[in-house]
């Protein structure tokens, strides 16, 4: 008797592995999508999707290895049970950027929860975009890589993103969002290929990852909070910003950011905070940048409160965001200007509460030494400060 229920159990088992191993991966190349790079494979992939999305049981959705041409998709929940979208070829966009230059995406994850995108490589091609916008010539707006809009509980885990139109990954509106290993790359003379960009979200962790833009390695807009961002090589590209802020009169705070273990190579900027010259409800409080390795960077450490390109709309005005409780704490390295410590605060609100601890900026020509400035900047020393601190 005993023999025979366990004769069942075993049945029940391998039917029920059976069925999982059957029914639940959707391989997009059984879908029809073809891996020549060649011939386009969204119907395929958004087939995938949907089968997956319906699914009850937890679902994956498979890329093999091969090149897949994949026009402007949105993958849309909210979905029956978790995702994984394990890749292991190459999503390619159109050599053609008007196919989706207008769209502001390429590939969109939509109202999701629980899904977690792993390996694979997205070549969103950007190469003629740029070309188009450095000459100057009519060009379609541009679109951001990889999105995740009002979307929880997602992971990416190994992608490898290049070559996007605009932003290469963007978070708008998510909660609980991990992103590791990932590897971002892109000219340092692209317009605007920022790495990674989140607005209006909550509890984003960033970690072990090489981004190489044209633009900000990460960029924190408007409403980001429960930020730890850690282990990343950053450069060529425009640093790690808090900012733009106060683009906009009514806007959330930035708040709980801690940035660790960084090294910034040949940079722009390094740790940065921005904001627009003008009104705004804005903030960035209870912020750390901690344990950073600066080379050869024309700003390591900057707030710039007066930021208003091509002068419309800010100049008389100061500044409405309030910056509060920001330590910066063991950055070290060399400085490509003299100015290593730029604090450059609003006139009606000052910076407050700003900390300096074991810092050691040196220019990177001996024959000078390296300098801070503050403008309407309040803190505090502690430890070794150089260049002698001017708070
Ligand atoms: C956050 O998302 C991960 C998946 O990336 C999930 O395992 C975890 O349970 C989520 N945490 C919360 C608090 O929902
Ligand atoms: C600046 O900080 C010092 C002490 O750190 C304090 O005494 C002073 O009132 C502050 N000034 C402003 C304008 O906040």
């Amino acid at each position: 008797m005993v023999k025979i229920i366990l004769l069942y159990c075993v049945l029940f088992l391998l039917f029920a592995a059976s069925y999982q191993a059957s029914n639940v991966v959707y391989n997009v190349v059984k879908l029809g999508a073809k891996p020549d790079g060649k011939v386009d494979s969204t119907e395929a992939f958004t087939k995938a999707w949907t089968l997956a999305c319906s699914s009850t049981w937890p679902a994956m959705v498979y890329v093999p290895q091969g090149s897949f041409l994949i026009k402007p998709v949105v993958f849309g929940g909210p979905c029956k049970n978790k995702i994984l979208f394990s890749i292991d070829g190459t999503i390619v966009a159109p050599s053609n950027y008007w196919v989706f230059g207008n769209s502001g995406f390429w590939i969109l994850f939509y109202k999701v929860t629980g899904v977690t995108v792993y390996g694979g490589t997205i070549d969103a091609k950007g190469g003629s975009f740029w070309a188009c916008r450095n000459a100057g010539n009519n060009c379609p707006p541009g679109s951001r890589s990889l999105s995740f809009v009002a979307s929880s509980n997602i992971m990416v885990s190994g992608l490898t993103s290049i070559n996007s139109q605009m932003f290469h990954i963007s978070i708008d509106h998510c909660h609980n969002i991990t992103l590791q290993n990932m590897k971002i790359s892109a000219p340092s003379w692209s317009p605007n290929t920022d790495g990674i960009h989140m607005q209006s979200s909550t509890g984003i962790s960033i970690t072990n990852s090489m981004i190489q833009t044209g633009d900000d390695c990460i960029s924190i807009g408007p409403g980001s909070k429960n930020l730890r961002i850690h282990r990343i090589a950053c450069g060529p590209g425009h640093g790690i910003s808090i900012g733009s802020l106060a683009l906009h009169q009514n806007e959330g705070g930035v708040e709980d950011v801690k940035v660790t273990s960084v090294v910034f190579m040949g940079t722009q900027n390094g740790v940065r905070i921005k904001s627009w010259g003008r009104p705004s409800t804005g903030y960035a409080r209870n912020v750390v940048f901690e344990n950073i390795i600066m080379k050869y960077v024309y700003n390591p450490i900057i707030i710039d409160q007066n930021y208003c390109p091509s002068a419309k709309g800010c100049p008389k005005h100061s500044s409405g965001v309030k910056i509060s409780g920001v330590t910066y704490k063991n950055i070290k390295g060399t400085s490509a200007t003299q100015l290593a410590m730029n604090f450059v605060c609003s006139s009606s609100n000052p910076c407050k509460g700003l900390k300096l601890e074991d810092i050691k900026l040196t220019y990177y020509k001996k024959s000078a030494a390296a300098t801070s400035f503050c403008k309407n900047a309040n803190g505090s020393n502690k430890g070794l400060v150089i260049p002698p601190s001017c708070l």
